[in-house]
Parts: C-alpha cells; sequence; structure tokens
C-alpha cells in the first residue's frame, strides 16, 4: 500500500489529506489483520430505557390485561424484534427521571403501588407498573445485561444502598427477605450501577467537585456480597467538556469503574431550534453527519485526560446517552420525545460506531437514546402497530461487531464530501475480527449524490471476496411507517475479487457491512 495513505486513526488530519475525484478516484483501504487491537465490548451495543413517553408504557409494556399481544405485559412484538438485534445491555429508569425515582414506588402488588407525576417528561402521571421485578424480566426477556441508575438527586444514601442490596443481596435481611416476598428468591445480576445522572443539569446543577465528593459518600454505602458487583459509573460531562473526566479521575476515591458521558447530534448544533427530524435539504444531511463525527473529537480529548490521570487504563469512558435529537413532532406532546427516524440516523448510528471501535480501548460501554419511542429509537410503535426503524437495521448489521477484536485500518485516497460550508471525510470504515473468526468491515458512505469505489486489501490475509449487507434507499430521508414499513432495510451484498483486487462499490448514502473471505 503507497506511503500517501492517510492514517485514520489520526483523523484530525484526515481532511487535509484528503484525494480530489479526479486526481486519484479510488479510495484505499488497508486492513492489518497482523496486529490485533482491543476488543469492541459488546456493550457498545447498549440501549436505554427511560420512563419517557411512550418510551416504556405503550412501547414495551402494556401489561398483562392488553388486547396486544403479550408476554407477562411485554409486547410479543417488540421483544422479538430486540432479541433479533441482541442487545446486550438495557439502561433504566433515566436519564433525569433516575434522580427523581423511588425504587420502593416501583415494588409489591401493582395496584397498590402509588401513582406520582413525571416531572421531567410530559408532566403525566406514572402509575409505577414498571418496577425493579419487571425491569429484570424485560432484561431476562431480550437476554441483555442489567444497567440500573440510581437517585443521588433526590435520594440518600440508605435509599441507594437499599435498593442495591434489594437487587443483589443473598442474605436474610428484611430488605432481600422483602424481594423474595415479592416473588423473586435469587439476588439479579446487576451489571452496571449508575450513582446519578447529568450531575451537571437535571441531576443537581452541581460543580464537579461537589458531585465527586457525593459520589464518594454516597458509593461508600454501596455494598453487594463478594463476586457480584456491579461496574459504578460516575456521571460525567458532555459535549465539548472534559473538565468533569478530569476532576472525577483526579477526587473519586472510591470504586468508579467508568465516567459516562452524554452527546446528542442536533442538526443545527443549536437547542432551541435543532432541525426537523423528516422533510430535510441536503444542508442539514451534511450538518448532521458532522455534528455527529465530533464524538470521534470529545472521546479523543477526554481519552487524553484519562490517559494522563489514570495511565493503567482502569477507567471506562461510558457513552451512554447518544444520538439524534430533532424539533418535536407538530401535534405531538413535546415532553415526550418522539421523532421520526430516517437513513440519516441509520448513518449517524454506523458512524458512531465506527468511532466507538476506533477507541474501544476505552469506550466499553455506550447506550443509544433511546429504544423505543423516544428520540433516535429502534422501534416506534402506535397502539398494536410497530414498525422497525433504520437505526434498528444498522444494530442488525452491525451486531457481527459485539465482543469482536478491533483491527488498525487505514484509508488513503480519501474523498472528500462538501456541503453547506461543511466538508466531511466521503467514507467512513472500520475492521475488525468477530467472535466466530470471520474478518469483518463495515463502510459508510456520507455522500448523499456519489457512489465511492473502495479497494480493500488485507495484510496478513488472501481475500477473494466479501458478502454482507447493504442499507440504502431513494431519499436522504426514507424512513419506515406503520403503512410502508418496509421502505428501508437491507439487502444482499456481494462482490468478488478479480486477479487478486477487492473493489466494493458502495452507494451513495449508504451503510454497508461485509464479511471479507
Ligand atoms: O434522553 C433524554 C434525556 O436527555 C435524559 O433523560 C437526560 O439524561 C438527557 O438530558
Amino acid at each position: 500500500m503507497s506511503k500517501k495513505l492517510t492514517n485514520w486513526l489520526a483523523a484530525g488530519a484526515c481532511c487535509l489529506s484528503m484525494a480530489s475525484q479526479a486526481q486519484e478516484p479510488m479510495t484505499r483501504i488497508e486492513i492489518d489483520s497482523t496486529r490485533p487491537g482491543a476488543t469492541i465490548n459488546r456493550d457498545i451495543y447498549g440501549q436505554f430505557a427511560e420512563h419517557l413517553g411512550r418510551g416504556i408504557y405503550g412501547g414495551i409494556w402494556v401489561g398483562e390485561d392488553s388486547d396486544i399481544d403479550n408476554i407477562h405485559g411485554f409486547r410479543t412484538d417488540v421483544i422479538e424484534a430486540l432479541r433479533d438485534i441482541r442487545v446486550p445491555l438495557v439502561r433504566w429508569p433515566g436519564g433525569c427521571f433516575a434522580d427523581e425515582y423511588r425504587w420502593r414506588d416501583g415494588i409489591g402488588p401493582r395496584d397498590a403501588r402509588p401513582v406520582r407525576v413525571n416531572t421531567h417528561w410530559g408532566g403525566v402521571p406514572e402509575d409505577n407498573a414498571f418496577g425493579t421485578h419487571e425491569f429484570f424480566e424485560l432484561v431476562e426477556l431480550l437476554g441483555a445485561d442489567a444497567y440500573v441508575n440510581g437517585n443521588l438527586g433526590t435520594g440518600n444514601p440508605r435509599e441507594m444502598a437499599e435498593w442495591l442490596e434489594y437487587m443483589t443481596g443473598d442474605s436474610q435481611s428484611a430488605v432481600v427477605e422483602e424481594r423474595r416476598r415479592n416473588g423473586r428468591e435469587e439476588p439479579w445480576d446487576v451489571a452496571y450501577f449508575g450513582v446519578g445522572n447529568e450531575a451537571w443539569g437535571c441531576g443537581g446543577h452541581m460543580r464537579p467537585e461537589y458531585y465527586s465528593d457525593l459520589y464518594n459518600h454516597f458509593a461508600t454505602f454501596l455494598k453487594t456480597p463478594r463476586g457480584s458487583e456491579p461496574k459504578f459509573v460516575a456521571s460525567g460531562g458532555h459535549t465539548a467538556d472534559t473538565e468533569w473526566t478530569d476532576v472525577l479521575s483526579k477526587n473519586i476515591q472510591r470504586q468508579m469503574d467508568g465516567i459516562s458521558f452524554h452527546f446528542y447530534t442536533l442538526p443545527t448544533g443549536e437547542w432551541d431550534d435543532k432541525g426537523e427530524s423528516t422533510g430535510f435539504g441536503e444542508d442539514q444531511w451534511a450538518s448532521t453527519l458532522w455534528q455527529t463525527l465530533r464524538m470521534d473529537e470529545f472521546i479523543r480529548n477526554n481519552k487524553k485526560v484519562l490517559d494522563k490521570n489514570d495511565p493503567e487504563n482502569e477507567i471506562g469512558f461510558y457513552v451512554d446517552e447518544w444520538g439524534t435529537w430533532y424539533n418535536p413532532e407538530e401535534g405531538r406532546e413535546p415532553g415526550f420525545l418522539y421523532q421520526q427516524n430516517t437513513l440519516r440516523d441509520a448513518l449517524v448510528a454506523a458512524l458512531n460506531f465506527n468511532i466507538f471501535h476506533r477507541h474501544a480501548d476505552r469506550v466499553r460501554m455506550t447506550n443509544i437514546a433511546q429504544m423505543v419511542n423516544v428520540l433516535q429509537a429502534m422501534i416506534l410503535t402506535d397502539g398494536e402497530e410497530m414498525v422497525l426503524t433504520p437505526t434498528y437495521h444498522t444494530y442488525g448489521m452491525y451486531k457481527v461487531f459485539q465482543d469482536a477484536t478491533s483491527l488498525p485500518l487505514e484509508i488513503g485516497n480519501l474523498h472528500s464530501y462538501q456541503q453547506g460550508g461543511k466538508t466531511l471525510p466521503a467514507v467512513s470504515a472500520s475492521a475488525a475480527r468477530g467472535k466466530d473468526g470471520q474478518l469483518y468491515l463495515s463502510l459508510v458512505n456520507l455522500d448523499p449524490g456519489a457512489a465511492q469505489q473502495v479497494a480493500v486489501d488485507v495484510k496478513g490475509a488472501e481475500i477473494s471476496g466479501a458478502t454482507g449487507q447493504l442499507l440504502t434507499a431513494g431519499a436522504m430521508d426514507a424512513r419506515n411507517t406503520f403503512d410502508d414499513p418496509d421502505s428501508v432495510e437491507p439487502a444482499g451484498y456481494n462482490a468478488s475479487a478479480d486477479s487478486g483486487n477487492l473493489v466494493l462499490e458502495i452507494p451513495a448514502k449508504s451503510v454497508l457491512v461485509v464479511s471479507l473471505k
């Protein structure tokens, strides 16, 4: 491979060395299969389910008496669809909701559970029908792990400690016996436990120094039987901030396995007019993808801080909320954060996965916001109807990367895509060796107007072809609806090497995942 190659890992330099189409038309990718990198933790493909809008009630939980087909109150259609994309982890109950949640409201007989008001999201009644036992049944149905987010904002250390004891305890204590009386003999596994959420904002508008002290205080009392400790998550910063990562990684003295980070993709970058989920022009196609690519820089900057404060690499950087956030749809309750999901969202997901793979050494867990009916959802429902979004299909295509081993990859002759004053790379890529031993390559063509030809070379392996799935559509805002549910779905893709040279044609605005044979 030529020395002109752009090192894709040095993303900051990528745009300077992009080739013009006239000079060198063919993008070149070289994968080094002889230098395995970090494991792509399957928890990078985690999901977030908050008590927000129809995210849980109506979207996942309909109750046992519902006319909608259900398994113990959980929608059968939604559960089956989520099983197919192999959801590894679910974060619950929030988000902002977590810092007002009283866990005791959600245990015991459902008809005796108190009604509260969901003050963050629409001011609607919360009847607590979905609580701790229901959450663990959900993750068991999905074959996923549990990420429970504790209440630091309005709770106290005893409440938080007793919730963890209720879930994980195996003693004869009153709290554990209460769980047994409520129908669960064995403790559950809590894979991750979050100590508060967005402490800089809805979680209490704190300074990182103050939050660090509170974290140390609360975490002192978080105890589990030996061998069943969750990974403890401190609530970190967002967007361009690195101060939270710095202060937390210096000041927190108690067990902290990861620092969380939130970044939402807004087409305009402005919270008061974010941009629309459909009917957008090419300028907002490009600005959305440009915004989402900033994730790379944010992770890179936070990693630098962690590499300084935690050279042993013990603290993970968990992006436990990410995804697109658009203006509320006309006629819908704005506090429910329901939005349509198009081919553009599918590319946003794929671009973020490629970034997370690149930083798999620190980014060991992420949760897209959110799983059903909220923000960049996998699934939209309306009554008994259900539709799978383009984002869902990206998750399905990328599941081969769960627990795969990342491989270094270089891109040469990278073309640029320019629109509305933004310059983006036309192609994003990632490669790994799957748990099944196969070599996998993911490619995204960001340009909505031009196909890309990509020559693929693998150091350490002879490649004769590629086979996999391609996701694309005619329009930038192509979507699946209840009336037309299969408008955007993956199609089979095959390519063969010619005289030892493998060239992949990636259509405009598409996501491709192939195994290389
Ligand atoms: O995902 C919606 C909200 O976004 C979450 O509740 C909060 O943590 C973030 O601000």
